[in-house]
């Protein structure tokens, strides 16, 4: 009996051991009761950028609303300094921030943020403004959100293709067989700003209508630059410019400000899908744009933020390249009257 009472206490004791050494061994995961993202944007107004930040301010009301955790986002602006933005990144890892999402100012220069974030194991996000891929990769969890820059000129340069087949008469002005444009760049060493450039001239091209360079600037994406850049070539080339290329919305928008000032017509196109681009759209002040998402590219970015930030596995819908990167798909919007035409000329007289 009393053999048999101290072999049941050795086995509790046994038990017990092992039970503390798992117990011990387990991976340990803090048990977060709120969680606090972080985002740094390069500029202090953009309103493509700004319309993937009201996005994820959607999304976090959603989250909050979902599960009950309270959310902190907290927006900060780094006005072109990337002092600055470091800055801003260093305070919300000193802060314990559970997550960092950043808009690069300089995107060549991401290295010593993605180390200062990997020592203190914060997840980081950087969208719109892609890092060189050796950056993306030097710390664990560091991601990037944005499209893929090709596709929208394919996609822009689609559009005029389509256009031209369908209204020849109203873009090519002169009737001589050739597009004379003239292209307004977004900021330079922007990556969309080198493929959107190059991708819609090669697309038209490939789709047989010859173009003649009238000539190209960067304003940078605003809108007022510009206006005030198509009006000086208003001023010297007139009529002459047919096709008004615009790597972004808000410029394309600026052109044709300018255009409506001075009483001239040309076919403008932009990319970005904003609403004020859309909006235009509807009215045929632009003849095409391309919808880059900018509401699923804040849904992917504060999916990613908040998955990581609580410790969890990325969401399975989130669909990765490289397992780094989120392209959200895009989409041509061309004014509804080109496709009415094309329905038009399509049908027997
Ligand atoms: C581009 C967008 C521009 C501007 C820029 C800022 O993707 O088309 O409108 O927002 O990003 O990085």
């Amino acid at each position: 009996m009393q053999i048999r009472k101290q072999a049941i206490g050795i086995f509790i004791g046994v038990i017990c051991v092992v039970l503390a050494i798992v117990w011990l061994w387990m991976p340990r995961t803090k048990e977060k009761k709120e969680l606090k993202i972080g985002v740094s944007l390069y500029s202090d107004s953009d309103t493509f950028v700004d319309s993937i930040v009201s996005s994820m301010q959607e999304q976090a009301a959603a989250y909050e609303a979902e599960t009950g955790c309270p959310v902190t986002l907290n927006i900060s602006r780094a006005n072109g300094s990337q002092r600055e933005q470091y800055d801003q990144v260093e305070q919300y890892v000193a802060l314990g921030y559970d997550a960092v999402c950043v808009n690069l100012v300089d995107r060549t220069n991401a290295s010593s943020m993605v180390d200062l974030a990997q020592s203190e194991e914060v997840p980081l996000v950087f969208f719109n403004r892609e890092p060189v891929r050796e950056d993306i990769l030097r710390g664990e969890n560091v991601y990037y959100v944005g499209t893929d820059a090709r596709e929208t000129a394919r996609m822009q340069g689609e559009a005029v293709l389509q256009s031209y087949a369908a209204a020849a008469e109203k873009i090519d002005k002169n009737g001589d067989g050739i597009l004379q444009y003239v292209m307004l760049e977004g900021e330079m060493g922007h990556q969309d700003t080198i493929l959107r450039s190059d991708y819609v001239i090669q697309t038209i091209e490939d789709g047989g209508v010859k173009l003649q360079k009238l000539d190209a600037e960067t304003a940078d994406w605003m809108r007022s630059r510009a206006d005030a850049i198509m009006e000086q070539w208003i001023a010297e080339m007139g009529d002459e410019i047919e096709l008004v290329l615009c790597n972004n919305d808000d410029m394309a928008l600026g052109a044709a400000d300018a255009l409506k000032r001075k009483n001239f017509t040309a076919a403008v196109f932009g990319i970005d899908g904003t609403p004020a681009g859309l909006e235009a759209l509807e009215q045929k002040i632009l003849w095409a744009t391309v919808d880059c998402g900018a509401k699923e590219q804040g849904k992917a970015v504060f999916g990613i933020a908040s998955a990581l930030g609580m410790e969890k596995e990325l969401s399975k819908e989130m669909e990765l390249t490289d397992g780094r990167y989120v392209r959200v798909p895009v989409r041509a919007r061309i004014h509804e009257s080109i496709f009415l035409s094309l329905i038009h000329i399509s049908e027997p007289t």
